[in-house]
């Protein structure tokens, strides 16, 4: 599928991933709607073509009305890529005592039910769109995690969101297929991105010696390169790709 002269949403499109991919969807002539927080928003760089829009992806209203503006932009949404996570840490029983059940909602609603959110609010708006080449409406790619097959201690709330991301390609591209719209997952290993922040270069040594190859963390630029490619490959549907360099998480 062409990404030039096509609407596209991408979630968590003011930081990282999101934003790398919004900047190469745009350079590729893509209308880009960059759906974020707003003090996300705010930080972010202006970039030619990449529309901003406040929206939290748990939000219902929210994200139909950063659909309405995509889907009314002039040209059809197609392409759908789902960026916006939280990577909050902690123990089924930790020094404090057992995890905070908030916290476990919290990162689910955010991570799994946004993801959810926008895919079946998207999927409505592309397929109202023109058929293309074999009856092909649009795409949607989301984001797992590595984390997803192998999380991690501390990682109980994040892995369990991550798997149910993962464990949704397929039936949501079932489902989709009557439509003609594609559902993929990228699942990155480490990728420096902004929510890598806090850690020392000391640890993010550490990590990077870990890949098997290359012995460096993935950059958020490989992110976008594989969710262009997947766009622009039609035969690539219902499966989870890992983008990690052989990486396989040790328990800590
Ligand atoms: N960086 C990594 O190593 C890595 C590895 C595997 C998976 N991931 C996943 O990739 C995705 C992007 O992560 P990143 O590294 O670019 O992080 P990031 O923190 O740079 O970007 C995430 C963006 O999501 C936004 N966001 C958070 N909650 C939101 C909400 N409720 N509504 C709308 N936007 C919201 C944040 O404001 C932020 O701009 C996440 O889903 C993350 O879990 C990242």
């Amino acid at each position: 599928m062409q990404i030039t002269d096509t609407a596209a949403i991408v979630t968590g499109g003011a930081s990282g991933l999101g934003g790398a991919t919004a900047r190469a969807l745009a350079a590729r002539g893509g209308r880009v709607f960059a759906l974020d927080l707003a003090p996300a928003i705010e930080k972010a760089e202006q970039v030619e073509g990449v529309t901003y829009v406040a929206a939290d992806v748990t939000d219902p209203e929210q994200v139909q009305a950063a659909v309405d503006q995509a889907a009314g932009s002039g040209v059809p949404l197609r392409i759908v890529v789902n960026c916006a996570g939280v990577g909050w840490a902690g123990r089924v029983l930790g020094k404090q005592g057992p995890h905070d059940l908030e916290l476990f909602r919290k990162v689910v609603e955010i991570n799994l039910i946004g993801t959810f959110n926008v895919l079946r609010l998207a999927a409505e708006a592309v397929a109202k769109t023109e058929p293309l080449v074999d009856d092909q409406r649009g795409v949607v790619i989301n984001t797992a995690s590595v984390a997803a097959f192998e999380g991690q201690i501390g990682q109980i709330a994040y892995s369990a969101s991550k798997g149910g991301v993962a464990a949704l390609t397929v039936p949501a591209a079932r489902d989709l297929s009557s439509v003609g719209i594609r559902v993929m997952t990228i699942a990155p290993g480490i990728v420096d991105t902004p929510m890598l922040a806090t850690v020392s270069d000391e640890f993010r040594a550490g990590l990077a010696a870990g890949v098997p190859f290359p012995k460096r963390l993935a950059r958020p630029d490989e992110y976008a390169q594989l969710a262009v490619s997947i766009v622009e490959h039609d035969y690539l549907n219902g499966e989870v790709i890992r983008m990690d360099g052989a990486l396989r998480m040790a328990p800590r």
